[in-house]
């Protein structure tokens, strides 16, 4: 394949160098990323006629989605619809017909929300059809106020198949368990990528996604990087959906302070031994009711810069993988074991700049550059950084609401002296409070409690998030 590279494609999306053959390329990607109006056949035709090939598409339209990412450039948002790819890419979301095998549903469900689109579900497994439910917790017994962030396994889970070059399947399944082949790419070279979001109850009973379309949007960049085809977003905003409604009864309640959280999973599977992209991919998405990652909830945490390194340069760093997570697992162990709550990392080249926390992003906050000014926020620029959902939402309140000035640039590790405050933020982490930075063997303290920037980031985030405060940019999605 001969497409275009991340870099090429930020270049060309900012108008630089953009001949004809490449800007035919960019435009069907950038529609087809957008989800928002439908790719002709005649826009689709021009590039393919300039000599490109649905692959190289496939592989553009995960550069751009990056490049929205990694820039904060949001797109334009309206109602989503289904991703609208001509032939042959569109045969993986084309109705084939033919029943889905009746099979009971979860509790009330009734065939509400049945797959559309798709074709029918998975042949019968060993059992010969439906493979009896694993042991699930049972949500009347659940203390919702003291949730840690740890497995509760819920009744259902979301699985989809690509196989053949099309998606196929898409139903909701009781397995708690995988069944997949011992050559599995996922297994050997991790050929794998995931997601985390959340569903919040919110006060007039109804569950809500924060954001689904970012996510999906990630895991298009993510699974583009690893040779993977992208479940296409109707298919993931479903399997988000689906998931969150057959396990209703584990959406905490809306003043719990816990939420449901959703883990999309996208692993290569099939028999395989050498190093290839597998031919066979799973798409599953499965939730748990969680409460805060870091014990005790809104309260400071302390980080460890850590000398590993997270990722490398043009490495993997900017997208959600498993293998990330696996090579930094030492350095958070590390950081526990010293009394820390997570890693710090810095740049891979000369491990001076911030990058990001094990688990989360981060930013810090800068006194006004004059006096009665704004006050600043700052948050590292790297390309190994994974972008987040929350700072993204972050910095549009800090922005928009508190009237910050907001800076996404390099930051050295020698600033952190000089912040006021320090927060990271995540899905898992949402906005927590950084009271202590580890670094060269010493500490530096630069909170104790919660800064009263961070306390009101964390209030509108969080006020949004649960229905308390108005949803004006449309960052809650209803499940019901
Ligand atoms: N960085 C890393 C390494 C993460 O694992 C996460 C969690 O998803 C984030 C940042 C935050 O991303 P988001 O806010 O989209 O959850
Ligand atoms: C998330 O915040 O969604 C993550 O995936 C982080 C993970 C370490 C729990």
């Amino acid at each position: 394949m001969a497409g275009l590279t991340p870099d090429q494609v930020q270049d060309a999306r900012r108008g630089w160098a953009v001949d004809a053959k490449t800007r035919a390329l960019l435009h069907v990607a950038e529609r087809l990323v957008e989800a928002r109006g439908r790719v002709q056949d005649d826009e689709l035709a021009a590039a393919r006629s300039a000599g490109w090939s649905d692959a190289e598409l496939l592989e553009v339209v995960g550069h751009v989605a990056l490049d929205i990412f990694t820039n904060y450039v949001d797109h334009v948002a309206e109602t989503p619809i289904d991703f609208p790819i001509a032939p042959p890419l569109a045969t993986a979301l084309t109705p084939r017909g033919g029943a889905r095998e009746a099979r009971g549903g979860p509790p009330g469900w009734s065939g509400r929300g049945r797959p559309i689109g798709l074709p029918g579900g998975f042949p019968p497994g060993p059992g010969g059809g439906r493979i009896p439910a694993m042991t699930t917790t049972r949500a009347a017994e659940l203390d919702w106020a003291n949730l840690g962030f740890v497995y509760v396994k819920t009744p259902w889970r979301y699985q989809a198949e690509h196989r053949g070059g099309a998606w196929t399947g898409g139903e909701l399944v009781e397995d708690a368990q995988l069944h997949i082949e011992e050559g599995a790419t996922s297994l050997h070279y991790a050929q794998q990528c995931f997601e985390g979001l959340k569903a919040f109850r919110h006060p007039n009973g109804k569950a809500h996604l924060f954001r689904p379309s970012d996510n999906h949007l990630r895991m298009a960049s993510s699974s583009a990087r690893l040779l993977m085809p992208s479940p296409p977003e109707s298919l993931f905003l479903r399997a988000c959906l689906e998931t969150v409604k057959a396990n209703l009864e584990f959406v905490p309640p809306a003043d719990s302070g816990a939420s449901l959280y959703i883990r999309p999973l996208l692993i290569g599977v099939g028999d395989n031994l050498g190093l290839r992209a597998a031919t066979r991919y799973i798409f599953r998405t499965f939730c748990s009711p969680v409460g805060p990652y870091f014990k005790g909830g809104l309260k400071a945490v302390k980080l460890r810069v850590t000398a590993i390194d997270r990722v490398a340069k043009s490495g993997t760093g900017a997208y959600k993988v498993g293998g990330n997570y696996a090579g930094g697992l030492m350095a958070t162990q590390e950081a526990k074991q010293a009394g820390y709550d997570e890693a710090l990392y810095l740049d891979p080249i000369e491990h001076r700049y911030l990058e990001e926390a094990g688990s989360a992003n981060v930013f810090g906050i800068l006194p006004p550059r004059t006096p009665g000014g704004p006050a600043r926020l700052v948050t590292p620029e790297s390309p190994s950084i994974l972008p987040s959902i929350t700072l993204k939402s972050v910095l549009t309140l800090a922005k928009e609401e508190l009237g910050l000035e907001v800076e996404r640039r390099r930051v050295s590790i020698d600033e952190v002296p000089s912040f006021a405050e320090m927060g990271c933020t995540g899905t898992a982490a949402v906005i927590t409070p950084v009271g202590t930075v580890h670094h060269a063997g010493k500490d530096t303290v630069i909170t104790d409690g919660v800064g009263p920037i961070t306390r009101k980031l964390y209030d509108l985030l969080t006020g949004i998030q649960r229905g308390k405060l108005a949803d004006a940019r449309g960052w809650c999605v209803p499940c019901e």
